[in-house]
Order: structure tokens, then sequence, then C-alpha cells
């Protein structure tokens, strides 16, 4: 699929996706966990196009969602995968636990006493059975960027493990809540497998424990963060999967009950590109600057996170590479996508491919200075075609009242 055509046809910025590469990786965590009871759970927050959702969900995926938004695109994708569904993040409204209540999902996971009071008032009052995990915080560090690790004591994330056995019991006998699971997130774009292991043994540890108590869970939602190389490079994701699982299977030895992953990024990040259009090239001094039409608004993770993005030229041209910052037309000088990177020779016109830009891309832009959001397309097979079209500004001034 030319990459130029699809720019020509819809426009830039562009994200353009691969359905046969998700589906590509859906299928490693199959094989990699093949004989163990499992479920996985894509966390809609890495890219939640209905499309991407709707796909997903035709091959057998259960989603892991973190607010009634989210909630809703699945429904919209994919009705018959409610019960499907985990409902993970720290500040859940009483709004919110309802409707995931209406619809019936496969599990809340609990980050808090206080959520554990109001889902409990909130199931009785709506008399809906409700299956419930704990988001266990095992105090494991998992080597990523801070603002991604989320397994020690000191993020807001999850219930400290110490304290997980007393909140289970103390609900134990009541009418409404059925102590389902545990899970436990440490964190994403991890790289080893170690940390998983790690925290996944002292969940086992604390399964077992509470099992000697009369409290019998039935599955173990081990959260998301598998990392992926942002450099290129000839890193086998197959094999990455692989040595996740075998870390998982070596922690879970002797649990019988149902595996919860709630993957994002190592699903859709490669499968997705964000193509854009040089918009001039300058010269300040001895620095050069390729301004391209997207910007930080449309893909925020090197501004964010000095996150690394491979950026090439779609039809190369002929010369030699040079260093280069390529920046976007936002006000601030913190848009960029590179510094100081080796680009092959570009001109006004050309086509730049941010690769691995499938996750997260999409789903943390923004309309700063007023930039209609970007078009997708999706890829399957030999056929592209638009899951979303491009913002007008009608669509934007529609929900304000000057
Ligand atoms: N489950 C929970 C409870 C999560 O908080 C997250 C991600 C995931 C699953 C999926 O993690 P993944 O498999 O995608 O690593 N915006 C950042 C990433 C933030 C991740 C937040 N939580 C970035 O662009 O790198």
């Amino acid at each position: 699929m030319s990459l130029e055509a699809l720019a020509n046809k819809y426009g830039t910025p562009l994200y353009v996706y691969s359905a046969d590469q998700i589906l590509d990786r859906l299928g490693m965590f199959h094989e990699a966990l093949e004989g163990r009871d499992h479920l996985v759970c894509y966390a809609v927050k890495a890219n939640s196009s209905l499309a991407i959702l709707k796909l997903l969900a035709e091959h057998g995926a259960g989603f892991d969602i973190v607010s009634g938004g989210e909630l809703d695109r699945v429904l919209a994708a994919a009705p018959e995968a409610a019960g499907r569904v985990v409902f993970s993040g720290v500040g859940k409204t009483a709004d919110e636990i309802d409707h995931a209540l209406n619809v019936g999902i496969l599990e809340f996971n609990v980050e808090s006493e206080a959520e554990l009071d109001l889902l409990s008032a909130r199931a009785a009052k709506l008399k809906r059975k409700t299956r419930f995990a704990l988001r266990v915080n095992p105090d494991v560090f998992a080597e990523t960027h801070p603002y991604i690790s989320t397994g020690l004591r000191e993020h807001k994330f999850g219930i400290d493990i110490k304290r997980a056995a007393e909140l289970y019991k103390r609900v134990k006998g009541n009418k409404w809540l059925e102590a389902h699971g545990i899970s436990v997130h440490i964190g994403s774009q991890i790289r080893s497998a170690d940390p998983f292991g790690a925290a996944l043994g002292r969940v086992h540890k604390l399964v077992r424990q509470l099992r000697r108590e009369g409290i019998e869970l039935r599955s173990i939602d081990a959260g998301g963060g598998l990392g992926i190389d942002y450099h290129g490079g000839n890193s086998d994701p197959a094999a990455r999967v692989r040595d996740y699982a075998v870390a998982i299977n070596a922690a879970l030895d002797g649990f019988e009950g149902r595996l919860l992953l709630e993957p994002g990024r190592f699903l859709v990040a490669q499968a997705g590109a964000l193509v854009t259009r040089v918009l001039n090239v300058k010269q300040n001094g001895r620095k050069t600057f390729v301004i391209t039409d997207a910007a930080m608004n449309d893909l925020i993770r090197p501004a964010l996170y000095q996150a690394h993005h491979e950026i090439v030229p779609v039809m190369p041209r002929a010369g030699r590479a040079r260093a280069v910052d390529i920046v976007g037309p936002v006000c601030e000088s913190g848009d960029f996508f590179a510094r100081d990177r080796k680009l092959a020779p570009v001109e006004t016109g050309d086509l730049l491919a941010l690769l691995d830009a499938g996750a997260y891309g999409m789903s943390q832009a923004s309309n700063y200075n007023t930039r209609l959001r970007p078009a997708e397309v999706l890829v399957e097979g030999k056929r592209a075609r638009l899951i979303k079209r491009r913002e007008t500004i009608a669509d934007l001034l529609a929900t304000e009242i000057p």
C-alpha cells in the first residue's frame, strides 16, 4: 500500500494503520500462552478508534477501559464484547460505575478502599451482582519513563499489596460483591520480562494466602506494559512475547484460574505511522529546521516523554543525510518530533512518515492552536479505508457558545 497515494487521497497529517499487523500481534499472545486459560483485554486508551476496537473484538479480544467514554466506544464498536470488559482507573464516578453495572462488564479493577465502598453501594442500589478485583501495588520497579511507571508505593495507582487481604476479607459475605480476581499494572513500555515476573510472583503468593483463608480468586489480571523497540533494529516481537509468557507462567505456576492481560502499545504501536508533509525547510544560523504539517498536538509523545520515533522520507531522495530538527507549526519550542536527527535530503512538499505511532498518537491528540485532528486510515490486506475523517472547523466550534 503506497503511503504517497493515501496521503494524496486523504490529505496530511494522516494516521495509517495496518489491520494485519494488529492481528499478528494479538496472535502472538495466543501462541505464547497456549495451554493457559487467558483473555487479552486490549487497553483502549492506546488507540481508541472504533474500527480498531471492532477488529479486535471480532477476533475475540476483550477490553481494558478507564472511563465511561471508553466504555461507550466499546459498546459502539462491539456491543457483544461488554462482558469482556475490565474497568481500571483511580477515579471512577458513580455514573460511570452504574453504566458499567448496567451493561454487565466482566470485572471492576478497584484501586482504593473508598472505591470499593462506592462500588458496593452502587451494586446494592442497582441490585447487580458485581465482580471485582483489587488492583494491588506490588512495589516493583519497572525501568521506563517516570511518567509511565506505576508500580511503586509512591505512585497513585492500586492498593498496597500488604493491605489487600484485609479488604477482601472485609467484603466477604457482601451480597452484591464477588471477589473475582486480582490485578496489577506496573507501568508501560517495559522491555524486560523480569519486573512482570516479580510483580506476578507477589500477586500469586497473595492469591495462595487468600485461598488458605477461604477466598478463591478466579482470575489474575497482569495489566499491560509490554514494550516495543522504537529505535527500529531487528528485535523480534514474537520472541519478546514468548519471554513475557515464560516469566508469567513461572510466576503463576500452579494457578488454574484465568489470566487476563491488558496490552495496548504492543498491539498497535508498530502497526501505525503518522504521515506528514514538509511545509518548508528553514535555516537558522547553523541549524536546519524541517517544518512539517503535523505537530505536537497530533503526536505529543516526543514533547511529553522525550520519546523517540523513527522518521523516514516516504520517497527518499538521493544525497547525503544531514542533522536537522523536525518540528511542527505550533507556537512552542517543545513542538518537535526530533532534534539533531540525521535525515536524507527533503524539500517542501515531500512526505515523511513518523513510525511506530499507532499507540498513544491519535488517542492523545488535541486541538491546541485550533488545529484540526488528523484523519485515520486502516489498511486491511490490499485495501485501505477511511476510519475517521479529518475534523472540520465546524466540528470544533459546534460545542461553543460565543
Ligand atoms: N492497563 C492499565 C491499567 C494502564 O494504565 C495501561 C496504560 C495499560 C493497561 C496499557 O499499557 P501498555 O500495554 O500500552 O503499555 N501515553 C504513554 C503511555 C501511558 C500508559 C498508561 N497506562 C505513552 O505514550 O507512552
